[in-house]
């Protein structure tokens, strides 16, 4: 399940204390809050929400929730990105402040889980880092596997493949990650992936199919294309509860651009169903669900959507607002 609404939207305001590369592309950053408060707490899998110049960006933690000092985050140049990794990775330095929200947790791990299954791909490696460390500081099994181009490219390769712990599994330079070798038959175990598209994509597509539930299956994606309108998206309406107002989202828009046109603000960051930060709850009405955010459960719940890139099968959806 996905965390309930998490109370740190508010901004805290915070100082760059390190930045340096961490590998080819990519940067590690350290940040303490600038009244020097302690740190807000978090979990493994939570992520900061950066606001940049770019706009709102948010990227997970690679440090455990032992951490009471600074947060850590390693973040990839996006070279055709839209701006916001570039102003992390060469316009910070060290002594810049900047506002962020967060910790969110949408990606937390399992309290139950016997030894999680992590499995990293790239720069994927972030929220697996702190999952890896948490399960470590309560001196519980996990398992992580962390696959990547080269290892030039791959942050904390160094630290992770010189362990020899048998709990770490590196793949670089040519050697391969076997995904029907990594994931095995379905147990009490808990699955947990994060990198580029295609990985999620085959892991998910192997887990299924050797038997994992999808409650057992977690995946948290860095980024995806706005979805494309599809052909046969027609206009509906959307009613505000609290004030009875019917909005019209028309074919070619979003219902958070109808919502906004009318003066209603909506908390967007990725705009591609990918972070749930715009989420709002649904009371009538069946949503088309468009999102990469919510599992197929909480989808067919049909109690909440992400009105970014998510519409409607119905003529209205009346909105909790
Ligand atoms: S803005 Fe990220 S899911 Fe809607």
């Amino acid at each position: 399940m996905n965390a309930p609404p998490e109370p740190f939207t508010s901004a805290v305001r915070l100082r760059v204390v390190r930045h340096e590369p961490a590998a080819q592309g990519v940067t590690l950053i350290e940040l303490e809050p600038d009244d020097g408060q302690p740190l807000r707490p978090f979990r493994a899998g939570a992520h900061l929400a950066l606001e940049l110049n770019a706009g709102v960006r948010q990227y997970s933690l690679c440090n455990g929730p032992a951490e009471t000092v600074r947060y850590r985050l390693a973040v990839r140049l996006e070279a055709d990105g839209r701006g916001g990794s570039r102003e992390v990775c060469e316009d910070l330095q060290a002594g810049s402040t900047l506002n962020a929200s967060g910790p969110f947790n949408h990606f937390p791990l399992e309290e139950d889980d016997p030894c999680p299954l992590l499995i990293a791909g790239g720069i994927g490696i972030t929220p697996l880092l702190a999952m890896a460390r948490e399960r470590e500081a309560q001196g519980r099994a996990f398992e992580l596997h962390y696959s990547g181009r080269s290892q030039a490219g791959m942050a904390f390769h160094e630290e992770l493949s010189g362990r020899g712990d048998g709990q770490v599994f590196c793949y670089a330079d040519g050697v391969r990650m076997d995904l029907e070798q990594v994931i095995p038959s379905p147990s009490a175990r808990h699955l947990y992936v994060c990198g580029p598209a295609r990985l999620i994509d085959a892991v998910l597509a192997v887990a299924r199919g050797k038997g994992w539930s999808d409650a057992q299956v977690h995946f948290e994606r860095f980024g995806a294309e706005a979805p494309a309108a599809l052909d046969g998206d027609g206009a509906f309406e959307v009613q505000i509860k609290s004030s009875g107002e019917v909005i019209a989202v028309g074919a070619e828009e979003s219902v958070a651009d109808a919502l906004q046109r009318h003066g209603l603000y909506i908390n967007l960051s990725c705009g591609s169903g990918v972070c749930g930060s715009c989420r709002l709850g649904v009371l009538d009405g069946d949503v088309d669900h468009r999102d990469y955010f919510f599992s197929p459960q909480e989808q067919a719940a049909n109690d909440q959507f992400t009105p970014c890139c998510s519409r409607a099968r119905s003529a209205r959806l009346v909105l909790d607002l």
